[in-house]
């Protein structure tokens, strides 16, 4: 599956559910609308979805939310994939030590961890860190690896505890993420690091520098620990080599995070046809667009051409 800038597509990321237990500040709902009463898509609609686009080419899968170990049949949702290459989920880690056990047929989970600090994670969470730390554990544990640790660097609240998460990573089948704050919700004042001058930073510390395939993430080992550097915004080198497609948690194809504006309804596609149910899939790729792209692309000085944030 190509979309209309030759980007093929090759990852699903697939939201089960909108529910949290958690109230991170800095939020951006995987950039879902608000609703009441959401739809949460179902067991067979996922099914449907994975197939089709395992027969077109996808090989990976990621299962985020809301916080997708809220979904009571999880298990039946992993199970109701095709054998992709590479599937994983990014939680918080509250209850995965608790439902590590319905967690069969997952290769490896992301855990959403800003601090070490049990103050600094209860303010911007509302959480208890011990929770997740045993849960860290028992993906380890139980071989989901490598374990990817999800730290948004923000001035001020955690950006001095880099060095102290990179020491927590070492030694061990993890990998550090740095993330740059996305502002979907800067009216609470959080303000980004600079991922910019943090990965000059690392470059110089690092014994080995690697950019990896999707969107190009460049990814540092220092002293055995493995550091990537997720830096999304403003950067059209991210959204050229963006191979995702969204599916929102009621059931929408998202051709794009950042934008609301051309979501696809997919709600009852497990009772379509294959072809026609293709054919609603074909239509989310063909409105993929680079959010951030390189002005010369549009002719005009565009990049935040479209969008609804
Ligand atoms: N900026 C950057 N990343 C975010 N996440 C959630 N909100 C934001 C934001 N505003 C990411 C975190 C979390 C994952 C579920 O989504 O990395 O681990």
């Amino acid at each position: 599956m190509l979309d209309p800038y030759r980007r093929p597509i090759k990852s699903l990321r697939i939201s089960v559910t909108r529910k949290c237990n958690l109230n991170c500040i800095y939020c951006h709902e995987e950039g879902e609308l608000h609703s009441a009463h959401p739809y949460e898509i179902s067991v067979p609609e996922i099914a449907k979805i994975a197939r089709l686009c395992y027969n077109e080419g996808v090989t990976k899968v990621k299962f985020s939310g809301g916080e997708p170990l809220l979904r009571k049949d999880i298990r039946e949702v992993i199970e109701a994939l095709p054998p992709f290459e590479d599937i994983s989920m990014t939680t918080n880690g509250q209850l995965l030590d608790e439902r590590i056990g319905d967690l069969e047929g997952l290769d490896r989970v992301n855990v959403s961890l800003d601090t070490l600090n049990a103050a600094t994670y209860k303010k911007l969470t509302g959480g208890k860190i011990e929770n997740v730390l045993r849960g860290i554990d028992a993906a380890l544990e139980a071989d989901l690896t490598p374990v990817k640790i999800n730290m948004v660097v923000m001035d001020g609240i955690n950006d001095h505890e880099i060095g102290d998460m990179i020491r927590y990573v070492q030694g061990k089948e993890m990998v550090l993420q740095l993330i740059e704050l996305m502002g979907f919700k800067n009216r609470s004042g959080l303000r980004g690091s600079n991922l910019r001058l943090i990965e000059s930073t690392l470059e110089g510390l690092s014994n080995r520098t690697t950019a990896n395939t999707l969107h190009n993430r460049k990814k540092f080992e220092i002293n055995n620990a493995e550091i990537e550097i997720v830096r999304p915004i403003d950067n059209t080198e991210f959204c050229m080599n963006c191979n995702r497609l969204r599916v929102t948690s009621d059931a929408k194809l998202k051709p794009c995070l950042l934008r609301n504006d051309n979501l696809v309804d997919v709600r009852g596609i497990d009772n379509l046809s294959d072809e026609r149910a293709l054919e609603l899939i074909m239509s989310a790729v063909t409105r993929r667009e680079p959010y951030y792209k390189p002005s010369f692309l549009d002719g005009a000085y565009s990049r935040r051409k479209a969008g609804t944030y």
